[in-house]
């Protein structure tokens, strides 16, 4: 049977405490390129083809629900009241695997670097034959995690525990990941006849390994690389996971036909978008919801998040895209320019220190060094909309609401707070005083006293 065929549910565990990473927030909800950790491991899941989604979290935790509802809308909660192990995590959604699926895959939610493809291994393993594979990784350092116990000839025979290990299991370096798949039809059987008779008094999923064995079903393993299956439980790993996330990243936009001139300084959220020909120079930042079409330069040092900017557009150095900026085909957003919640029309140019907010500037529009959009009053946003072809002349304010209409000039310096026509001129300071030979006259009385 294709593995596309077969049923498939998946059950990802994210009962644990937590402790070590010191926050009031749930570990899993912690961030890797701007997706939390469950996030992650939900769309390596989905990746694989699981149809469906169990969820195994503590008590008293709504906030790991709702996320996992906004990350996977599917997801079913299971709550797994008391920590008694990970084969009784599982079987917190036993209602969800009595179902019936043809492979069970089991994730950890604190694993989040875990790939779609590596899933898809595991469930090749079950379509193979095997009743349990189980995800192996070669361990720098295996203290702490569970060994691999196999036959010589690849077959696995045990999972030990490093707390139940003897010496020569200890000195295995083939170590458990964590990750398996199971065949449904013997799921439960497996799972309900593990027992917490070890070091731990833990009911161990690992055992069902043994379990399979005795029962003269096959088992199998698939290995990945150990930054692969890097787990998180503290700040510090959390932070080797990022630069684990962040290489890939930078990968996947070179590979997509970007030059990252310093691939090192350049960080990326998990759904940053970047399309061919992009030239990104160093220190820039990406948050979320950023899109970037073919043949665009962002310039160094410029942040962007829930930023769209078309083809060709040069943006920096030290430019900031926030929310909603949509910047148009080969415009210019120049240094020290913000822009939120605004489009700018194609070719349009605002070149140095400029805000922009809420306002809709036409194409070929030029914003002079220092126009600001005033668009808020204390109480609410206003919108400026500025007219294709207009010319905003250096240091002016546009106090919203203010329409510029196509064509118009604005009088460096103006503080514009009515609608001007198209076409029209408006300037609005103090006409200049010019006193001829004041300068030699003040000089002199000064110099006399
Ligand atoms: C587990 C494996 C070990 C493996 C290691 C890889 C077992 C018995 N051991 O050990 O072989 O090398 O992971 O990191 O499976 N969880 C629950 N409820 C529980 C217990 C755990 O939801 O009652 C969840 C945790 O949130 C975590 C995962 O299961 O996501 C693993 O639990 P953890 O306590 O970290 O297991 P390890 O001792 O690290
Ligand atoms: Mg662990």
């Amino acid at each position: 049977m294709q593995a596309s065929a077969r049923r498939c549910l998946a059950i990802v565990l994210a009962a644990g405490e937590g402790t070590r990473m010191r926050s009031a927030r749930p570990k899993v909800l912690h961030e890797i390129a701007g997706r939390s950790m469950l996030a992650h491991v939900l769309a390596a899941v989905g990746g694989a083809g699981a149809e469906d989604l169990a969820l195994v979290i503590g008590p008293d935790r709504p906030d790991v629900a709702e996320a996992a509802r906004k990350a996977a809308p599917n997801a079913e909660i299971f709550v797994q009241t008391q920590r008694l192990g990970t084969a009784h995590a599982v079987l917190a959604a036993r209602a969800a695997i009595e179902r019936g699926y043809d492979d069970i895959l089991i994730a950890f939610a604190d694993t989040p670097l875990i790939e779609a493809d590596t899933f898809r291994a595991l469930r090749g393993a079950l379509d193979e034959g095997a009743t349990v594979a189980v995800l192996g990784f070669e361990a720098a350092s295996p203290d702490g995690y569970g060994r691999l116990v196999t036959d010589g000839q690849g077959g696995l025979l045990a999972i030990r525990e490093h707390k139940d290990a003897n010496d020569a299991e200890r000195a295995i370096t083939l170590c458990n990941a964590g990750l398996m798949a199971v065949a449904g039809a013997h799921a439960l059987a497996l799972l309900d006849a593990v027992q917490a008779s070890n070091a731990q008094k833990e009911y161990y999923l690992t055992d069902i390994v043994a379990g399979a064995r005795a029962g003269g079903l096959a088992t199998a393993v698939r290995v990945a690389p150990e930054a692969e299956v890097q787990g998180v439980n503290d700040r510090l790993q959390l932070a080797a996971c990022e630069a684990t996330a962040q290489t890939r990243l930078r990968d996947r936009a070179m590979r997509g036909g970007a030059t990252l001139i310093a691939p090192q300084t350049v960080w990326f959220n998990a759904d940053t978008e970047i399309g061919r020909d992009v030239t990104i120079e160093p220190n820039v930042f990406f948050g979320p919801r950023v899109k970037i079409a073919d043949n665009v330069t962002i310039r160094a040092n410029s942040h962007l998040e829930g930023a769209k900017v078309a083809e060709g557009a040069i943006i920096g150095p030290y430019a900031r895209l926030r929310p909603g900026a949509e910047i148009g085909r080969d415009a210019h957003i120049g240094n020290f320019v913000e822009v939120k919640a605004s489009t700018i029309g194609a070719g349009a140019k605002a070149n140095h220190l400029a805000y922009i907010g809420d306002a809709s500037v036409g194409a070929k529009v030029n914003i002079g060094a220092g126009v600001i959009t005033c668009n808020y009053d204390g109480f609410a946003k206003h919108r400026t909309e500025i007219g294709e072809g207009a010319f905003v002349g250096t240091n002016s304010s546009l106090v919203a609401p203010v329409r510029i209409g196509a064509g118009a000039y604005i009088g460096s310096g103006s503080v514009v707070t009515k609608n001007v026509a198209d076409e029209a001129l408006a300037v609005e300071r103090s006409q200049q005083v010019e006193k001829p030979g004041w300068a030699a006259r003040f000089r002199a009385a000064k110099s006399r006293k």
